[in-house]
């Protein structure tokens, strides 16, 4: 706990990043060490997904997406992909009055179409349930995958051109950002994957063209608070320079 408050105090709040996006990563292989099922390992990473929205939501944090599940997942064992849906089903039902009572209002990116029907039902009741929040924005990046949401946005472009909605040589990089999933929010400023894996994954590849990338050896399950603060701390210490020099970036800042 000593140690959680002195990080705590090493963040500077004003400069908070204004979406944090996670890769949360290494729940099996946490189980497996452990001599237990993989499904144990989903089951501790929702302690962890708790904690980490509460720490995000105390820090006020705008934006936080959570990368649950991809559009690869599907191909896991049967027994692992149902055994997540039962969770996230359970996870959702009971979470709902937390994140009301801490104002978050919940989102979910990602092909809903992929989910069953039980699973979608309980998601759309969620959205509506805490679409009146105006905390965190705590986005679910579900059944999700970065190269899914290209060829959507792609072909959607495509159809409003066709119709005379779009011309295309007005596209810019704006007019692709409004036909993404995630045309509501900022780009993430610091990504943080955990389980020692250097890799994006399918991972919202567009919109982490700047963003500080931060990997830690912990294992999701055991992914908290304080390590959420390092992170932020580590992104804090870090000169983003967007292509200027480093003495332009100085310059512009003192
Ligand atoms: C992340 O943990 C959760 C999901 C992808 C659903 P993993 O299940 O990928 O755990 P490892 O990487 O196999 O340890
Ligand atoms: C990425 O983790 C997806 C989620 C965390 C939901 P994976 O464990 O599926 O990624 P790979 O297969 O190791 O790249
Ligand atoms: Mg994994």
């Amino acid at each position: 706990m000593e140690k959680q408050e002195n990080l705590l105090a090493q963040i500077n709040k004003a400069q908070l990043p204004a979406h944090i996006a996670i890769i949360m990563d290494g729940n099996g292989r946490w189980a497996e060490e452990k001599g237990q099922e993989r499904l144990y390992g989903h089951f501790h990473g929702v302690e962890s997904v708790r904690n980490i929205v509460e720490g995000a939501a105390e820090l006020g944090i705008g934006y936080l997406t959570l990368y649950a599940f991809s559009t690869e997942n599907w191909d896991r064992p049967q027994q692992e992909v149902d055994g997540l849906m039962a969770l996230l089903v359970d996870t959702i039902r009971k979470e709902v009055p937390v994140l009301n009572k801490n104002n978050i209002r919940l989102h979910v990116i990602g092909d809903m179409n992929m989910l069953p029907s039980f699973a979608y039902k309980e998601l759309q009741e969620a959205l509506q349930l805490t679409a009146a929040n105006t905390g965190l924005n705590l986005i679910m990046a579900l059944s999700y995958s970065s190269r899914w949401e290209l060829v959507n946005a792609v072909k959607n472009i495509g159809k409003d051109v066709a119709a005379g909605v779009l011309q295309a040589e007005h596209i810019t990089a704006e007019t692709l950002q409004q036909y993404l999933t995630t045309s509501e929010f900022p780009d993430p400023e610091l990504m943080i994957r955990t389980s020692g894996e250097y890799r994006i994954s399918n991972f919202l590849l567009y919109q982490l063209a700047y963003a500080e990338l931060y990997f830690t050896n912990t294992r999701w399950p055991d992914f908290r608070k304080e390590n959420l603060y390092e992170a932020i701390i580590d992104f804090q210490a870090r000169e983003r320079r967007f292509g200027k020099t480093g003495q332009q970036i100085q310059a512009e800042t003192t």
